[in-house]
């Protein structure tokens, strides 16, 4: 047998077997799952979390976005895109939080979809401060 042929047979039951999986995972889309939040404490005094203490900034926690509130309140999502997963951000510059990935927007107050693909809310979670010490709780 030749080298083109047997190339040409090899790929040929390969591709049979191979490629439909590939096709089907590469072509399955649903809404992304999201991994199950537990509760967490962080405290917003050190250094990865101190944007907490300015009204109107946020960060990103344990696939959590924290976003301060007010002086006393914050809100807590799932920091996953409904769509697809990617990590959705806050910036106090614009009324939404928004997903870099294909434009989604949520409502920074009750995590609802106010434009583009997702297909649901974030998750929203309790946040609770006492002192230093900022309790997630899914
Ligand atoms: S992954 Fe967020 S809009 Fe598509």
């Amino acid at each position: 047998m030749e080298r083109k042929e047997f190339l040409k047979s090899t790929l040929g039951l390969c591709g049979l077997s191979v490629l439909p999986a590939a096709f089907l995972q590469s072509c399955t889309k649903s809404a992304a799952a999201t991994p199950t939040p537990t509760t967490f404490t962080i405290d917003i005094s050190t250094s990865s979390y101190s944007a907490l203490q300015t009204v109107g900034n946020s960060v990103v926690a344990n696939g959590v976005l924290i976003i301060r509130k007010t002086s006393a309140a914050f809100e807590a999502f799932s920091s996953y895109c409904t769509h697809e997963g990617c990590t959705v951000h806050f910036d106090s510059s614009s009324p939404y939080i928004y997903c870099p990935c294909h434009g989604g927007m949520f409502n920074p107050t009750t995590g609802a979809v106010v434009s583009g693909p997702p297909p649901t809310a974030l998750t929203k979670y309790t946040a609770t401060l006492s002192g230093n010490n900022l309790t997630i709780t899914p």
